[in-house]
Protein backbone atom coordinates (compact mmCIF):
# COMPACT_ATOMS: atom_id res chain seq x y z
CA UNK A 1 0.00 0.00 0.00
CA UNK A 2 1.56 3.54 -1.18
CA UNK A 3 1.67 5.68 1.89
CA UNK A 4 0.97 9.31 0.90
CA UNK A 5 2.41 12.43 3.28
CA UNK A 6 0.64 15.62 3.96
CA UNK A 7 1.95 17.90 6.74
CA UNK A 8 0.21 16.48 9.26
CA UNK A 9 -0.60 13.12 8.82
CA UNK A 10 0.78 9.91 7.15
CA UNK A 11 -2.56 8.07 5.78
CA UNK A 12 -2.57 4.45 3.96
CA UNK A 13 -3.85 4.60 0.34
CA UNK A 14 -6.50 2.17 -0.27
CA UNK A 15 -7.11 0.83 -3.27
CA UNK A 16 -10.35 3.18 -4.50
CA UNK A 17 -8.21 6.07 -3.22
CA UNK A 18 -5.46 4.73 -5.91
CA UNK A 19 -7.94 4.72 -8.46
CA UNK A 20 -9.57 7.82 -7.69
CA UNK A 21 -6.47 10.01 -7.67
CA UNK A 22 -4.70 8.18 -10.32
CA UNK A 23 -6.79 8.29 -12.54
CA UNK A 24 -6.71 10.73 -15.18
CA UNK A 25 -8.47 11.37 -18.34
CA UNK A 26 -6.43 9.65 -21.18
CA UNK A 27 -6.96 11.01 -24.19
CA UNK A 28 -4.27 8.86 -26.51
CA UNK A 29 -4.26 4.95 -26.95
CA UNK A 30 -2.11 2.02 -28.49
CA UNK A 31 -3.50 0.26 -31.71
CA UNK A 32 -3.80 -3.18 -29.28
CA UNK A 33 -7.56 -4.45 -28.17
CA UNK A 34 -9.11 -4.38 -25.03
CA UNK A 35 -10.13 -7.84 -24.02
CA UNK A 36 -13.52 -8.56 -23.90
CA UNK A 37 -13.83 -9.58 -19.94
CA UNK A 38 -12.00 -6.40 -19.67
CA UNK A 39 -14.88 -4.43 -20.78
CA UNK A 40 -17.05 -6.41 -19.14
CA UNK A 41 -15.92 -6.12 -16.27
CA UNK A 42 -16.01 -2.84 -16.72
CA UNK A 43 -19.71 -2.10 -17.34
CA UNK A 44 -20.28 -4.66 -14.44
CA UNK A 45 -18.25 -1.71 -12.04
CA UNK A 46 -20.89 0.38 -13.75
CA UNK A 47 -24.01 -1.20 -13.04
CA UNK A 48 -23.30 -1.35 -9.42
CA UNK A 49 -22.90 2.42 -8.96
CA UNK A 50 -26.41 3.51 -6.72
CA UNK A 51 -29.07 4.99 -8.02
CA UNK A 52 -32.68 6.30 -6.72
CA UNK A 53 -35.37 3.71 -6.04
CA UNK A 54 -32.36 1.48 -7.84
CA UNK A 55 -34.11 1.55 -10.62
CA UNK A 56 -30.62 1.11 -12.53
CA UNK A 57 -31.88 3.53 -15.31
CA UNK A 58 -28.18 3.30 -17.76
CA UNK A 59 -28.14 1.35 -20.88
CA UNK A 60 -24.87 0.80 -23.03
CA UNK A 61 -23.83 0.12 -26.46
CA UNK A 62 -20.48 -1.12 -26.80
CA UNK A 63 -18.96 -0.01 -30.01
CA UNK A 64 -15.05 -1.82 -30.99
CA UNK A 65 -16.11 -2.18 -34.87
CA UNK A 66 -13.81 0.21 -37.09
CA UNK A 67 -16.31 2.19 -39.24
CA UNK A 68 -18.75 2.66 -36.47
CA UNK A 69 -15.68 4.44 -34.82
CA UNK A 70 -14.50 6.64 -37.84
CA UNK A 71 -18.63 7.53 -38.65
CA UNK A 72 -18.67 8.77 -34.66
CA UNK A 73 -15.57 10.22 -35.06
CA UNK A 74 -16.79 12.61 -37.00
CA UNK A 75 -19.62 13.65 -35.25
CA UNK A 76 -17.05 15.74 -32.24
CA UNK A 77 -14.95 18.31 -32.05
CA UNK A 78 -12.94 15.54 -30.25
CA UNK A 79 -12.12 13.24 -33.92
CA UNK A 80 -9.13 12.28 -33.20
CA UNK A 81 -9.72 10.94 -29.18
CA UNK A 82 -12.77 9.12 -30.89
CA UNK A 83 -10.80 7.91 -33.84
CA UNK A 84 -8.11 6.73 -31.73
CA UNK A 85 -9.82 4.85 -29.59
CA UNK A 86 -10.00 0.92 -30.15
CA UNK A 87 -13.59 0.88 -27.80
CA UNK A 88 -16.27 3.10 -27.00
CA UNK A 89 -19.02 2.81 -24.76
CA UNK A 90 -21.95 5.43 -25.49
CA UNK A 91 -23.73 5.59 -22.19
CA UNK A 92 -27.31 6.19 -22.48
CA UNK A 93 -30.70 7.15 -19.97
CA UNK A 94 -33.55 5.33 -20.78
CA UNK A 95 -36.59 7.44 -20.93
CA UNK A 96 -38.93 4.49 -19.70
CA UNK A 97 -36.87 3.47 -16.39
CA UNK A 98 -36.79 7.00 -15.50
CA UNK A 99 -38.89 8.36 -12.09
CA UNK A 100 -37.11 11.45 -11.16
CA UNK A 101 -35.06 13.55 -13.98
CA UNK A 102 -32.06 15.09 -11.01
CA UNK A 103 -31.82 12.00 -9.75
CA UNK A 104 -31.53 9.73 -12.52
CA UNK A 105 -28.82 12.21 -14.31
CA UNK A 106 -27.37 11.56 -11.02
CA UNK A 107 -27.01 7.64 -10.88
CA UNK A 108 -25.90 7.74 -14.76
CA UNK A 109 -23.23 10.23 -13.16
CA UNK A 110 -21.92 7.83 -10.78
CA UNK A 111 -22.17 4.84 -13.21
CA UNK A 112 -19.81 6.72 -15.44
CA UNK A 113 -17.08 7.76 -12.45
CA UNK A 114 -16.98 3.69 -11.67
CA UNK A 115 -16.61 3.06 -15.03
CA UNK A 116 -13.79 5.03 -15.06
CA UNK A 117 -12.31 3.94 -12.34
CA UNK A 118 -12.70 0.11 -12.97
CA UNK A 119 -10.94 1.29 -16.30
CA UNK A 120 -7.97 2.93 -13.90
CA UNK A 121 -7.79 0.13 -12.11
CA UNK A 122 -7.53 -2.46 -14.83
CA UNK A 123 -4.61 -0.17 -16.26
CA UNK A 124 -6.61 1.37 -18.90
CA UNK A 125 -7.44 4.26 -19.66
CA UNK A 126 -9.95 6.33 -20.44
CA UNK A 127 -12.00 9.94 -21.00
CA UNK A 128 -15.66 10.81 -20.66
CA UNK A 129 -16.66 12.84 -23.60
CA UNK A 130 -19.41 14.91 -23.52
CA UNK A 131 -18.60 17.59 -26.40
CA UNK A 132 -20.10 14.74 -28.73
CA UNK A 133 -24.00 15.26 -26.81
CA UNK A 134 -24.14 17.78 -29.41
CA UNK A 135 -24.75 15.62 -31.94
CA UNK A 136 -26.63 13.19 -29.73
CA UNK A 137 -29.29 12.35 -33.12
CA UNK A 138 -26.23 11.85 -35.43
CA UNK A 139 -24.89 9.27 -33.00
CA UNK A 140 -28.54 7.42 -32.08
CA UNK A 141 -28.35 7.29 -36.29
CA UNK A 142 -25.28 6.25 -36.59
CA UNK A 143 -25.66 3.50 -33.86
CA UNK A 144 -29.20 2.29 -34.64
CA UNK A 145 -30.41 3.54 -30.81
CA UNK A 146 -34.15 4.84 -30.69
CA UNK A 147 -34.93 8.24 -29.26
CA UNK A 148 -36.68 7.23 -25.96
CA UNK A 149 -32.34 6.62 -24.61
CA UNK A 150 -30.72 9.65 -24.37
CA UNK A 151 -26.96 9.70 -24.94
CA UNK A 152 -25.60 10.67 -21.29
CA UNK A 153 -21.77 10.47 -22.52
CA UNK A 154 -19.53 8.27 -25.21
CA UNK A 155 -16.32 6.84 -22.85
CA UNK A 156 -12.81 6.29 -25.14
CA UNK A 157 -11.01 3.58 -23.84
CA UNK A 158 -8.07 1.72 -24.49
CA UNK A 159 -4.14 0.88 -23.52
CA UNK A 160 -2.86 3.97 -22.71
CA UNK A 161 -0.41 5.55 -25.27
CA UNK A 162 1.30 7.75 -22.32
CA UNK A 163 0.10 8.06 -18.60
CA UNK A 164 2.09 11.32 -17.96
CA UNK A 165 -0.79 13.47 -17.94
CA UNK A 166 -1.07 16.22 -15.28
CA UNK A 167 -4.25 17.12 -13.70
CA UNK A 168 -5.06 19.53 -10.41
CA UNK A 169 -8.17 21.05 -8.25
CA UNK A 170 -8.55 24.11 -6.31
CA UNK A 171 -7.64 23.86 -2.65
CA UNK A 172 -10.06 21.75 -0.46
CA UNK A 173 -11.00 24.65 1.38
CA UNK A 174 -12.73 26.55 -1.99
CA UNK A 175 -15.28 24.10 -1.71
CA UNK A 176 -16.45 24.29 2.15
CA UNK A 177 -19.19 26.50 2.19
CA UNK A 178 -19.45 26.33 5.95
CA UNK A 179 -18.52 23.67 8.62
CA UNK A 180 -21.10 23.94 11.27
C1 LIG B 1 -19.36 15.96 -18.11
C2 LIG B 1 -17.94 15.88 -18.65
C3 LIG B 1 -17.73 16.13 -19.99
C4 LIG B 1 -16.44 16.03 -20.51
N1 LIG B 1 -16.27 16.20 -21.85
C5 LIG B 1 -15.04 16.07 -22.39
C6 LIG B 1 -14.87 16.16 -23.81
O1 LIG B 1 -15.81 16.33 -24.58
N2 LIG B 1 -13.59 16.05 -24.30
C7 LIG B 1 -12.51 15.83 -23.48
O2 LIG B 1 -11.39 15.72 -23.99
N3 LIG B 1 -12.66 15.71 -22.13
C8 LIG B 1 -13.88 15.82 -21.58
N4 LIG B 1 -14.06 15.68 -20.22
C9 LIG B 1 -12.89 15.40 -19.36
C10 LIG B 1 -12.45 16.65 -18.58
O3 LIG B 1 -11.84 17.57 -19.47
C11 LIG B 1 -11.49 16.24 -17.45
O4 LIG B 1 -12.13 15.34 -16.58
C12 LIG B 1 -10.99 17.44 -16.64
O5 LIG B 1 -10.20 18.30 -17.45
C13 LIG B 1 -10.14 17.02 -15.43
O6 LIG B 1 -9.03 16.23 -15.85
P1 LIG B 1 -8.81 14.75 -15.25
O7 LIG B 1 -10.02 13.92 -15.65
O8 LIG B 1 -7.55 14.23 -15.90
O9 LIG B 1 -8.69 14.86 -13.77
C14 LIG B 1 -15.34 15.74 -19.67
C15 LIG B 1 -15.57 15.47 -18.32
C16 LIG B 1 -16.85 15.52 -17.81
C17 LIG B 1 -17.10 15.17 -16.35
Amino acid sequence: MRKVTNAKVQVAMKPVQQAIYNRRSRREFTADPVDKSIIEAILKAGIWAPSGLNNQPWRFVVITDASTIKQLSETTHYTHIVAGAPVLIGVYLDADSMYDAVKDYQAIGACIQNMLLAIEECGLGGVWLGQILKNRDDVNRILGVESRYELMAVLALGHPAKTDQQSNRKPLADFILKTI
